[in-house]
């Protein structure tokens, strides 16, 4: 089918300005000013015609950190990937890249088999895998090697969670040195765990053992220290480094430093980290803390980690806004944590709302509009190697696009939310700004507030190695 998307402003990584997008089947086929082709914008000529009059039209959103049905401290994250995947289309987003996970004792190879059962024939959007490297060892190391042959290019290493995923720096080191040879992104979950994890336990022992206290041992210096370990680890080992979860300006610190050597060194944040604070989310009153305990942990309002993620994100310091969306409900699975903070599921769902909140950058004046569609599509496709497939809308490219009309407001809630939560971390947030249209390679999957789409439209897709290397 053909289709003619009209009379709304296109908007990319370096502009905005009023095109017409044709679409043929799967596929962008031309992008062209307004009437400056009559030939190939004809009405006549396009099967569907979309008018997009006062929207942007924009790449669909790549949100390259997802843990659909994560296993997490004894549950499992509560959106499968037929949920997740949707409630990610009704925020305009038309790609993710969950994370595959070697568990303790198992293959890498077994555990990306037991992902890609998870996902195949579910997904309403395209998706990709990350590999979560729970051991590295001769085996796991030799594995890598293959699968960036078959598409996943980028693997995951903890310096946090002992006994759990946390590699040594020996480890780390030796991940680092294979990914040098066969060319894939290593990305960190930066906090000294083993540090967090003293603390953590001093402050059970004294009897601290609500929600505020994740945040409180989670020192913003242990995500400092573990960054820069992290960079320095790279700089030897020479290979590409991309921070995950970023939240502290001590980490950032660091991860500009090394940015302006010009060193592939690469940092995310997260929404959370830029719209929650310790003292009023982590520490809500009671046990309703427990729906922000993330990891990284939210930071303290006092101190300027907000508005120094946001010149992170305006100078490029950080590269990418994903959600590390990880949802758990608060009724049996935070409630594990009732009695001790350190038993309360890490993660907060977000995959509907990074889109939206991300724009309320750009209402603010945080970021401007080309800057949102970097930060959001563009350079997370070209991150993990995606590009231009995604991320972009230009001839060749899959036709994933948001229509989004910046003249829509709402409110967000538990009660309009499509994720399997029981609760929004984002309660009531006012946006500016909603998603209208969303077309997923060709296939309008929502449109007017109605969910069009499929579980099983969304194909897997094989990545190339990071396109954003210097
Ligand atoms: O709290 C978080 N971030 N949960 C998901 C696992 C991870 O470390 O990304
Ligand atoms: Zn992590
Ligand atoms: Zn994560």
């Amino acid at each position: 089918m053909t289709m003619l998307i009209k009379g709304g402003t296109v908007v990319s990584a370096t502009g905005a300005d009023p095109a017409e997008v044709l679409v043929d089947g799967e596929t962008i086929i031309a992008v062209m000013s307004p009437g400056s082709d009559p030939a190939l914008s004809a009405e006549s000529g396009a099967e569907r015609v979309i008018d997009a009059t006062g929207k942007y039209v924009i790449p669909g959103g790549v949100d390259c950190h997802t843990h659909m049905e994560l296993p997490f401290g004894g549950t499992n994250a509560s959106d499968d990937f037929e949920n997740g995947t949707k409630a990610a289309a009704w925020g305009g987003t038309t790609t993710i890249i969950d994370f595959a996970v070697q568990m303790a004792g198992q293959h890498v190879r077994d555990g990306l088999e037991t992902w890609m059962d998870k996902a195949e024939g579910k997904c309403a959007i395209d998706y990709g895998f990350h590999m979560i490297v729970g051991e590295v060892n001769d085996d796991s190391l030799a594995e890598m090697d293959k699968l960036v042959d078959e598409g996943i290019t980028s693997f995951k290493l903890f310096m946090a969670y002992p006994g759990v995923f946390l590699s040594d720096d020996a480890q780390i080191l030796r991940a680092m040195q294979q990914s040098s040879n066969n060319g894939a992104m290593i990305m960190m979950h930066a906090e000294n765990g083993i540090a967090i994890d003293l603390l953590a336990q001093q402050a059970f022992d004294r009897g601290d053992t609500a929600p505020i206290n994740h945040g409180l041992v989670r020192r913003a210096e242990f995500e400092g220290e573990a960054t820069h370990r992290a960079i320095m680890l790279a700089k030897v080992g020479a290979a590409p480094l991309y921070i995950v979860h970023l939240s502290a300006s001590e980490a950032l610190e660091h991860v500009a430093r090394a940015r302006n050597t010009g060193a592939n060194v690469f940092a995310e944040t997260c929404p959370q980290y830029l719209y929650l604070n310790l003292e009023e989310h982590l520490g809500a009153p009671g046990f309703l803390g427990a729906g922000y305990v993330c990891s990284t942990p939210l930071r303290t309002k006092h101190e300027h980690h907000h508005a120094d993620l946001w010149a992170g994100l305006r100078n490029d310091s950080l590269s990418v806004v994903s959600t590390d969306h990880c949802p758990f409900c608060m009724k049996d699975q935070k409630e594990l944590g009732l009695n001790d903070f350190r038993a309360i599921p890490n993660g907060i769902g977000s995959v509907e709302h990074r889109m939206d909140l991300i724009y309320q950058g750009v209402v603010q004046g945080e970021i401007n509009l080309p800057r949102w569609v970097e930060l959001c599509s563009t350079t997370p496709a070209r991150m993990f190697g995606m590009y231009p497939q995604k991320g972009t809308i230009q001839p060749g490219s899959d036709a994933d696009i948001v229509l989004y009309d910046p003249d829509n407001s709402w409110t967000i809630s538990v009660d309009k939310h499509h994720m399997n939560m029981d609760y929004s971390a984002y309660e009531g947030i006012e946006v500016s700004g909603r998603v209208h249209t969303v077309i997923s390679r060709g296939q309008v999957i929502l449109e007017n507030e109605e969910f069009k789409g499929r579980a099983g439209h969304g194909k897997y897709v094989p990545r190339g190695l990071s396109q954003y290397l210097t």
